[in-house]
């Protein structure tokens, strides 16, 4: 099997094949991953929300989260890795969003990173590109600027579409390899995987995208609370875990665990 690389992926779109990508934030999962056959995964800075329990991705620091690429990058050695630049990381300059890029690549064994923002971000996309590191963009809804775009809500409706083209188009001209779309209506979503040579990569954002990303923890129900409506559940770990717990927990009090076999 062939280690991931940006040209791979560029060559999928080239022949039509749709991929899935996944985050992960730790070496047992990414390596349950990496056996699954996901080519591309990203340590999102929705760790915030699901690894430390804010509320938002806004407070994430670079150091909560170079510790956590480096367990994907060791449970996952096939996939490509992608690391999100955390909020106040890299929107002051191109030159700081490199240094921070910088430490993503050497500290934490990252392949590629991921930033919000269209063409407000191109140049600094381009220092990065320029500097060898390759860069996936996320349009649409950004999380980080949800104190600016009213809440989780679906961007790029009426005459906010020409805007999210308009950036999409930036980003790849700005040399991103790939581009998130995170809800956008199906149909623009679609018009945009059209109109670009880079791979789409959605979420909330229908069918016709290149590529599909969801939060793992979604993507398996691993967390209890209300579900989006882009996500679907595709197994119900949360309760396989929470009964495993009980289960465990029950028998330790019943002297039923351990048993002979157990014991030395
Ligand atoms: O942080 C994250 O998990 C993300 C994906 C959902 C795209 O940015
Ligand atoms: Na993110």
């Amino acid at each position: 099997r062939r280690k991931t690389r940006v040209q791979h992926l560029q060559q999928m779109k080239a022949a039509g094949d749709r991929w899935a990508m996944l985050t992960a934030y730790d070496y047992s999962t990414a390596k349950l991953f990496e056996e699954a056959g996901i080519p591309v995964l990203l340590v999102g800075d929705s760790a915030a929300n699901v690894v430390y329990g804010y509320d938002t991705t806004v407070p994430i620091t670079v150091d909560e989260l170079i510790p956590l690429v480096r367990g994907v990058v060791r449970g996952a050695p096939h996939a490509l890795v992608v690391a999100d630049l955390p909020f106040g990381t890299y929107e002051g300059s191109p030159q700081q969003a490199l240094a921070t890029a910088i430490r993503f690549m050497k500290e934490g064994g990252a392949h590629a990173v991921k930033l919000e923002g269209g063409e407000r971000v191109s140049d600094t996309i381009a220092t990065l590109v320029a500097a060898g590191i390759p860069v996936m963009a996320h349009i649409g809804f950004t999380p980080q600027s949800v104190n600016t775009l009213g809440g989780f809500r679906v961007q790029g409706r009426g005459d906010a579409a020409e805007q999210l083209i308009a950036d999409a188009i930036a980003v790849q001209e700005a040399g991103a390899f790939s581009v998130v779309m995170e809800m956008v209506p199906a149909e623009l979503a679609g018009q945009v995987t059209r109109k670009l040579t880079i791979p789409t990569v959605g979420i909330g954002a229908g069918a016709d995208c290149d590529a599909q990303v969801l939060v793992w923890q979604d993507m398996a129900a691993y967390t209890s609370g209300k579900t989006a409506k882009f996500v679907k559940h595709f197994a119900q770990v949360g309760d396989q875990l929470r009964g495993a717990a009980a289960g465990y927990a029950d028998e330790v009090r019943r002297g039923v665990f351990p048993g002979p076999e157990h014991s030395f």
